[in-house]
């Protein structure tokens, strides 16, 4: 058994100002980009130089930690900031329970600076040990010897620290239970490519990185043990939206019998939205699509047609790995249950 050390952080307070690693430049430089302000975390999370929902939801703490300082007591303008905040990105439900967490100890405390930071950095060490909690629940599932397909980028970049997916396939590896890791590219932002493989590298996983559409032929082939991948919205229902290609991936995990599992901190429940269909899906710049890096691929004129995420019926999921134990069907009643547990 080996415990695998993170060389590096995602985001951390230093003083007064927030450093990010600039996850778009990753791999090729490693540079961070700071915030000094709300709008520069509104920037930092809409441009995606930080990614992931439960990074998003980081970084938002401190977002309202930096409008709070800006507002000096008007909470007009501390309100149209937080408000502006939520707005970066849409799906990832981690962001709005954050600036809300966080915005309800500003009110609670008439605005003290010190306890809305002490706020902020509870939600970053919460998600740090859900994360690794998640990683032990998440490894029991894991056959000895297994090969795990992943997707999109789960880790410590799109967390607090440690990682979700990509966590539990961590944490297996440290039990010695995984062989081998196959990661999606995960296009158009190339997340699997650039910062799954970039993490799987540096924690000296062995793992082999594949065009998302190469998925289906190694699944169908009995190469895959078992999926394991992120969630950025699970609704009450147990109804899982994630990066674009998920809901494929479920299909043809069903078809073809592998197990398909989520794994999120409970952070990523939306206890009030009923159904998938009702989670408001990001699209993004047609030039993601268009372009690769600065190169246009494809002609001047063509339309695009860019969401970001997708929504995978419950139905096609085994079980949703939470801090709290395995979610499974019924999910409807496991999840009723479980907000009953939390107080939510
Ligand atoms: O567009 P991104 O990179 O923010 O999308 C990230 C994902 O879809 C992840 O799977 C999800 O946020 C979980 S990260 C632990």
């Amino acid at each position: 058994m080996m415990q695998l050390q993170e060389t590096f952080k995602a985001l951390e307070m230093k003083g007064d100002e927030l450093v990010l690693i600039d996850q778009r430049l990753l791999p090729a430089c490693e540079q961070d980009f700071i915030c000094r302000s709300c709008e520069d975390v509104f920037h930092a999370i809409r441009d995606m130089v930080v990614r992931g929902a439960p990074a998003i939801g980081g970084v938002a703490g401190y977002g309202v930690w930096f409008a709070a300082r800006q507002a000096r007591g008007d909470m007009d303008l501390f309100d149209r900031l937080c408000a502006h905040l939520v707005d970066a990105r849409p799906t990832a439900v981690n962001l709005e329970w954050a600036v809300r967490r966080v915005s309800a100890v500003a009110r609670a405390t008439s605005m003290d600076l010190d306890a809305i930071r002490r706020e902020a950095d509870r939600i970053v060490e919460e998600d740090i040990a859900m994360n690794h909690r998640i990683g032990e629940i998440g490894s029991r599932i894991v056959p000895p010897g297994a090969t795990i397909l992943t997707h999109c980028n789960t880790g410590a970049l799109a967390t607090c620290g440690w990682g979700t997916a990509l966590g539990v396939i961590k944490t297996a590896y440290g039990q010695g239970k995984v062989a081998h890791v196959y990661a999606d590219e995960t296009r158009p932002r190339l997340q699997g490519a650039r910062l799954t493989a970039w993490e799987l590298v540096k924690a000296g996983i062995p793992a082999t990185l594949i065009p998302d559409s190469a998925a289906a032929t190694l699944i169908r082939d009995g190469r895959i043990d078992c999926v394991i991948l992120g969630a950025d919205r699970i609704t009450a229902d147990g109804d899982v939206a994630n990066k674009l290609g998920t809901f494929a991936l479920s299909v043809i995990c069903r078809r073809y019998g592998v197990p398909f599992y989520s794994a999120a901190p409970t952070t990523t429940i939306d206890f009030d939205t009923p159904h998938g269909s009702m989670i408001p899906i990001e699209e993004r710049d047609g030039s993601e699509v268009t372009h690769i890096g600065d190169v246009r691929v494809a002609p001047e004129g063509i339309g695009v047609y860019n969401p970001s995420f997708d929504v995978t019926p419950h139905e096609n999921i085994t079980g949703i790995i939470t801090e709290c134990g395995i979610l499974e069907e019924p999910y409807d009643v496991a999840i009723a249950d479980l907000r009953k547990r939390l107080g939510r």
